[in-house]
This record gives structure tokens, sequence and C-alpha cells, in this order.
């Protein structure tokens, strides 16, 4: 193991597997982008209020570091309600979004060597916050035919005395797949049996289908000592350009580590930030409710149209706002794919490659928007099946 420093680390990881397309569709007229990771809903307008009168009543200072005393509160009281996760306001902190949360939960996790097992396809941010940690990612196929959730055999076979973390993310950005109570049984075993810390990624909660209900890993018996539970106001209340996120962990020194290397960084979350992600917890909970249920119609058509199209398959998707097409009939691999579907029909994808090493099979479509442009995308990639 090469001697650790981010400076030399930054060397070893590509600035974004998407961004070559992402320019690329800049320049073009007439894009439909299923690429997009982010809700197509303006922040509800009490939320808004809320934040303009912090504002103009003067919150215009550093908040504690570790976040507004009220906010801690309210989330404390969601996390136990909800997620039958029992924390304190003391053993939560807010953060720069979710992302900030993951960074300060590897950073402070791990020491140089130390491996961290990332079911794949992943998430973009966490194998690169690893490298950047010093740790040495540990990739897990999660197979489109277990439904891509981590099978805890293949868990198992990849652990050894060198592993000292497991990031964990349901409902999953890419696959949009959501683990049960059953499935986080099952790796709640594992990790009890060598003991290892958790990073358990929620920030999709709020956006399951069909009538099920999200489950936190941290409310399982045995686990609250070993998780940090990370989420985000982002996906939730559609605040995602406010950047405001939160993570909890009952494990006192690691909460400290953590806390001090988000001092010596930004210090505090945005005050009046702050103040309308206070309002979101507090306010009605109605739009909650009604994006995911748009966000279930769209799921559900975008679902219909792909199993109508010839050279294409997908499982159906559970959770978040992603689904996971399984391009393997075409032959091509998701780079071209995605790169020639830009090209001749003007839609954005991000291609599997960009998840892992196990995903070249597959590209990700993003539907947070409008029926009718889900249906004009879908009437462009039948077109180019057609013709490819
Ligand atoms: C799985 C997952 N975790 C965390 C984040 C971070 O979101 P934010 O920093 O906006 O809270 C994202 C954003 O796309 C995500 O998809």
């Amino acid at each position: 193991m090469p001697e650790h420093s981010i400076s030399s680390s930054l060397d070893r990881i590509p600035k974004s597997g998407i961004r070559k397309l992402f320019d690329l569709a800049q320049s073009m007229e007439g894009i439909i982008s299923l690429g997009i990771g982010e809700p197509d809903f303006d922040t509800p307008p009490h939320i808004v209020e809320a934040s303009i009168k912090a504002l103009k009543e003067g919150k215009t200072y550093y908040s504690p570091n570790s976040g507004l005393l009220e906010l801690r509160q309210a989330i404390s009281e969601k996390m136990k309600k909800q997620n039958f996760i029992d924390v304190s306001e003391n053993e939560i902190m807010i953060t720069v979004g979710g992302g900030q949360a993951l960074a300060l939960a590897i950073q402070s996790s791990i020491k140089t060597g130390d491996g961290v097992i990332v079911p794949s396809p992943a998430f973009v941010a966490y194998v690169p916050t690893v490298i950047l940690s010093g740790g040495n990612p540990i990739e897990v196929e999660c197979k489109e035919d277990e439904n891509f959730i981590l099978n805890p055999d293949l868990l198992e076979e990849k652990i050894t005395e060198k592993t000292e973390l497991l990031i964990l993310n349901s409902p999953s950005n890419p696959t949009g797949a959501v683990m049960k109570k059953r499935d986080l049984e099952k790796i709640s075993d594992i990790i009890m049996e060598y003991n290892l810390k958790v990073i358990s990624d929620e920030v999709y909660e709020s956006l399951i289908y069909d009538g099920k209900k999200h489950v936190s890993l941290a409310s399982l018996n045995g686990m609250e000592n070993n998780v940090i539970t990370v989420n985000s106001f982002s996906k939730t209340y559609s605040m995602t350009g406010w950047r405001v996120g939160y993570l909890s962990s009952k494990d006192e020194s690691l909460f400290d580590r953590m806390l001090k290397l988000h001092m010596y960084g930004p210090v505090c979350n945005n005050t009046f930030a702050q103040f309308g992600a206070l309002e979101a917890l507090k306010g009605s909970q109605d739009f909650v409710n009604h994006m995911r249920d748009e966000f279930e119609d769209r799921r559900n058509l975008l679902m219909k149209r792909i199993e109508e199209m010839k050279g294409v398959s997908a499982i159906k998707p559970e959770g978040a706002f992603y689904l996971f097409m399984n391009i393997s009939q075409t032959k091509m691999k998701s780079e071209e794919f995605s790169e020639k579907l830009l090209n001749e029909e003007k839609v954005v994808s991000v291609p599997g490659a960009a998840f892992g090493p196990y995903s070249d099979e597959f590209v990700r479509l993003a539907y947070p928007l409008k029926k009718e442009k889900i249906n004009e995308a879908c009437d462009r990639i039948e077109r180019f099946l057609s013709k490819n």
C-alpha cells in the first residue's frame, strides 16, 4: 500500500464517468434528460418562507458546529417515531447535504489500508471517497436476478481481517432496489459476527412505492452502536440546492471525530437553511406524499414503456427515482449506448459503467420529469433500438 495523501489519491480517481456526456448534452438543443438526480419540484413555499423569515429576523450568524439545537431535536423526534432509532439531539449532526455526511463518516471511520465493502452498482461518490480517505474499496456485485439486493454469502466471502466498514444504500441509487427487513436482518447477522461499522445511506427513504415502508438498519436488534445513519432533506423535500443533510451515530468517540472534521471544515451548516429544514420537519407532510405518488405514477409509466420495447428489459424499481435498464441484448457497452442515444436521439442516460465494474450492461434512467417528457424519451429510445 503506497503512502497515503489526499493529494496523491486525487490522481487515482476519475473526475466523473458521466462528465463527457453531460458536457456534450449542454451544447445540444432539444435534449430530454433522463440523467437528472434530483426531484423536479420547487421546494414547498412554507419551507422557503421559514428560511426567509429567519433571514429577516437576523438569523445570519453561525449555528453550533453540530447544527441548530431545535433542528437536531426535531430530527431526533422524527428518527424515534419514523425510523425507530433511539438517538438524542447530541448524537445528531447537521451537515452540508448527505454528501458531506458520507464523507465525514468514511474519513473518520477508517485508517490507511482498511477495507471498505461497497455493494455495486453503487452511488458514484462512495468509491472515490474511500480512496481519498486512504481506504481500500472492495466492491461486491449485487446481481440483477437477485433484484440488485446484496447477497449475504457474497458479502461474507469478501470480508477479511482488514475489513472495517460496509456502506449500504436503500433505496438505491442507481438501481431503485429497496432492502426489506429480512434482507437487512441477514446482513446484520454478518455485521455483528465481524463487528463491522456500517454507513446506512437512507437519503431516498421517503420514495418507496407500492405501499411499502422503509426500514432503517440502525433500528434492528444489536445494530444501534455499529451504524452511522446518513440522511438528507434534498430528496424528501426537494431541497437539493439548500445543502442540508444529517448523520447520527451512538458511537461517542466516532461522533467526536466526525465533529472535529466538520468544525475545521465548513464549521456549521447555513443557519437560515437550517430554519427551512426545521419547518420541513414540523410543517405539513402533504408535499412528501404527493411527490411520492407522482414518482410512483412516473415509475409505472416508464416501466410499462420499457416492457413494451424490444432489445431492452428492466426489473421494476421499488424506490428512489431511477430505473436500471438492461441493454445486454443490444451488444453495446454502456458508454457506447449512452453516447449513441444522445447523438442520435438527444436523450441523456447515464452509462452503468459509472456505477462500478459490474454494470456495463446497464444504463440508468432517472425519471424526475413530466410524463409527457417520459413518453417522448421512450418514443426516442424505441426508435433508437429499432435502428441499432
Ligand atoms: C445515494 C445518495 N446518497 C447521497 C446523496 C447526496 O445527496 P445530498 O448531498 O444532496 O444530500 C445522493 C445524491 O444524489 C445519493 O444519490
